[in-house]
């Protein structure tokens, strides 16, 4: 008799104990279940708990429930307690979430299409027996970021090599292609001696796509998109100088400045005023400086 009930307490014992690794304690019943090792269902310990889905792309959660029998499975959204799905059929008027399973596995997923960034947080799949079991999966949704290196104007001589470099991160899909558009018109590169497009993935959430010209002519001027498959776009405004002002070859941002932007920049960096003077008193020395070398100028002219 004392035997026995050793044995019972133990094996009960030992459940508690698997139960309490695999997290769910608090929603099993060892006691009342017990007669074998889980006579009903439980959720499979391996689940994952935290899901991560690129904005626009489909995320799965998934539930994994062993010895299911004929108990239902709902997946709930924790934000509002909304019940997305009873089994197979979606009790919300958002047809982006549906729930299947995938018997092989005994799966029930949670598939949530076009994810949005409000889509995050918290999903509980929730068995129907008395008392309830729960299991929860956090989903996080990250938006991949995009732009172009350097500012927003770009400023070279005519005849020189640019590169445009357009770089995506947090992007756990990578782009099938990315287009680049001069001025709206597809940029191609059949003629690699004039310009050549690159795209590279640098690791598991970034990707760099270069547009690079040869021989920039005053045609090639104008706004650069780089445009990637799944994503929004980045533009650039490329400026030729067409040799007048070979001191210009440089990048400015501020168009709407006193100093055109593009003098602005290798004027301010060239004395190195950008750190010491304010931009009023830098301006002042650049207009004596000019005043200076006309009349340097003039006296040799
Ligand atoms: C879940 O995954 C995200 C992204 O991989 C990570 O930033 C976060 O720390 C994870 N959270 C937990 C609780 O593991
Ligand atoms: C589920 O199955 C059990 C026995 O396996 C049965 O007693 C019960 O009525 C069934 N419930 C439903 C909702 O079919
Ligand atoms: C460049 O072109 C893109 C795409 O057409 C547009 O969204 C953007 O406003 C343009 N930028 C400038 C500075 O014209």
């Amino acid at each position: 008799m004392n035997v026995l009930l050793f044995l019972l307490l133990s094996i009960n014992l030992t459940i508690f104990v698997l139960n309490y690794s695999t997290g769910v304690v608090a929603f099993h019943q060892p006691k009342k279940r017990f007669s074998g090792l889980y006579t009903g269902p439980y959720f499979d310990p391996t689940t994952s708990t935290n899901i991560t889905a690129q904005l626009g792309t489909h995320a799965y959660l998934p539930c994994k429930v062993k010895q299911l029998g004929n108990k239902s499975v709902s997946w709930i959204r924790r934000r509002d307690a909304h019940i997305l799905t009873v089994d197979r059929y979606t009790f919300i008027a958002d047809d982006r979430f549906q729930a299947f399973l995938v018997e092989a596995t005994d799966t029930w997923t949670l598939q949530i299409k076009y994810v949005q960034a409000r889509d995050g947080g918290q999903y509980e799949c929730q068995v129907s027996t008395e008392p309830k079991m729960s299991h929860f999966i956090t989903l996080n949704v990250v938006v991949p970021n995009i732009e172009i290196i350097g500012e927003s104007d770009i400023h070279v001589k005519a005849g020189s090599v640019v590169s445009i470099k357009c770089i995506i991160t947090q992007s756990l899909e990578e782009p099938a292609y990315i287009f680049w558009y001069h001025n709206d018109r597809r940029v191609l590169d059949y003629d690699h001696k004039e310009k050549n497009i690159k795209t590279e993935r640098l690791n598991h959430d970034t990707t760099v796509g270069t547009l690079t010209i040869f021989h920039t002519t005053s045609e090639d001027a104008g706004n650069y998109t780089c445009s990637p498959s799944n994503l929004d776009s980045a533009s650039v405004l490329l400026h030729v100088l067409n040799g007048e002002h070979p001191a210009a070859m440089q990048r400015g941002k501020n168009a709407a400045s006193p100093i055109p932007g593009r003098w602005w920049g290798p004027l301010s960096a060239g004395l190195g005023f950008s750190t010491c003077l304010s931009r009023r008193s830098a301006l002042t020395i650049i207009v004596l400086i000019e005043i200076a070398s006309h009349i340097i100028l003039s006296i040799f002219t």
